[in-house]
């Protein structure tokens, strides 16, 4: 079956495998290996009004992912082997793209005790990534005992970086606007103080860790100083902090309040250089669904988070430019590769399995948050036109999208 005619050549797949790439005939579309993405809230099980496992799968092959890891703090926490293997096996029911669970580092997410890391990983999920994410593993010698133990079989503690006695009320950027609106401030030192900490944890420990939504120019330094000295650290960003800054807030619409908040236009940019020149990994959607009563209401108590699976390549595009084979990078491989999921993110060539994004670079779209595939409506970019859109998705060589539109 031909797929496509892209920048690389008509690309061919039979069997679920890519047979062969016909380099005379290249085309507009662009192809991309199936996108990964790190960090996605799917919701269920406990939030099912908000989104569920199928609909996020289908937000997910809509942005041209073939993998998601599915974070922890669903309710219940995905802090048992039942919990992550209930997950897993409804991303195989939903069946469009390949969810991972991630466990939680600790018990309910309380930051107390640690949770049955070995029998997650050790389950049918094959958990090798543990986050916490929404609260940040606080107790530095929790953290420390955590890392000790997934080094064990080479897995990976994921922190949600947010020292949570110097964000005590936060509600946005600590800095010149919050004090103008009268909101009280996240402060960058917040984040960079657990990645002081933790960079440091891990070089003693010896273990892998990745830091999620990082979000301020000096978490930038630190983990660029971090990975100078060769420990193992890694580190994700999110497309909105990649694009959007602390003045979105100013009309008070919360579909801009997010943990980590949006920052200001300096640490954007050094958020762009650290991606460029591989400081940070990878870019993670932290895609965060929430109700309608959750998030429109008054900012105070807005829930954190905004959609981003079905916006996210076209605004890292947007921000980083058609730059293919680092988009490749960003958001495949180095996703992929700290996830430890074998078959995603692999380079498109003959022989690999077809998991494939095809991207049409040209065409524009109004987003719509009535017109995508998740439950919830707090994508952060409506009414923004927006320049690339997915065309069609192949999840081992099975399209998930066509036209633009999910298969199922
Ligand atoms: O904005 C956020 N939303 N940040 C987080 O860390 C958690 C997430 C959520 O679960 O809604
Ligand atoms: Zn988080």
């Amino acid at each position: 079956m031909i797929i496509a005619n892209t920048q690389l050549g008509e690309i061919t797949v039979e069997d679920g495998v890519i047979v062969s790439i016909d380099s005379d005939k290249k085309g507009q579309k662009v192809a991309l290996p199936g996108l990964v993405d790190l960090h996605t809230h799917l919701r269920e099980p406990g939030r099912e009004d908000a989104e569920t496992v199928d609909s996020g799968s289908r937000a997910a092959a809509l942005g041209g992912y073939t993998a998601v890891c599915a974070m922890a703090n669903t309710s219940p926490v995905a802090d048992t082997a039942g919990v992550v293997e209930q997950v897993w096996r409804l991303g195989r029911e939903a069946g469009l793209v390949d969810v991972q669970p991630i466990g939680a580092v600790t018990v309910g997410l309380a930051g107390e005790q640690l949770a049955e890391l070995g029998a997650m990983a050790d389950s049918a999920a094959r958990v090798r990534v543990f986050s916490d994410d929404g609260h940040c593993v606080s107790d530095p010698r929790l953290m420390r005992r955590a890392l000790e133990y997934v080094k064990a079989f080479d897995g990976v503690i994921a922190q949600h970086a947010e020292e949570p006695r110097l964000t005590v009320d936060a509600q946005m950027n600590e800095g010149e606007v919050a004090a103008r609106l009268g909101l009280t401030g996240w402060p960058a030192v917040a984040e960079e103080a657990i990645i002081a900490r933790d960079v440091l944890l891990a070089g003693h420990v010896g273990a892998r860790l990745h830091i999620c939504h990082v979000s301020t120019a000096g978490s930038v330094e630190l983990i660029r100083w971090a990975k100078s000295k060769g420990w193992r650290v890694t580190a994700e960003v999110t497309p909105h902090h990649l694009l959007l800054t602390e003045d979105r807030a100013t009309q008070y619409d919360p579909v801009f309040k997010v943990n980590p908040p949006l920052r200001t236009e300096a640490d954007v940019l050094a958020l762009r250089e650290g991606l460029a020149d591989g400081t940070i990994d990878c870019v993670a959607t932290d895609h965060a669904p929430h109700s309608v009563e959750d998030k429109e209401c008054e900012w105070a108590y807005a829930r954190p988070g905004m959609l981003g699976l079905e916006t996210a390549l076209a605004i890292v595009v947007q921000t980083m430019g058609p730059r293919w084979d680092r988009i490749a990078e960003w958001m495949s491989f180095a996703p992929a590769r700290i996830a430890g999921l074998a078959g995603q993110g692999r380079p498109l060539e003959v022989g690999a399995p077809a998991n494939i994004a095809i991207f049409d670079p040209e065409v524009r779209w109004t987003v719509d948050p009535t017109a995508q595939a998740s439950r919830s409506r707090n994508t952060p970019y409506a009414g923004m036109e927006l320049r690339g859109r997915i065309e069609a998705t192949y999840l081992r060589g099975e399209p998930t999208v066509l036209n633009g539109k999910a298969t199922r």
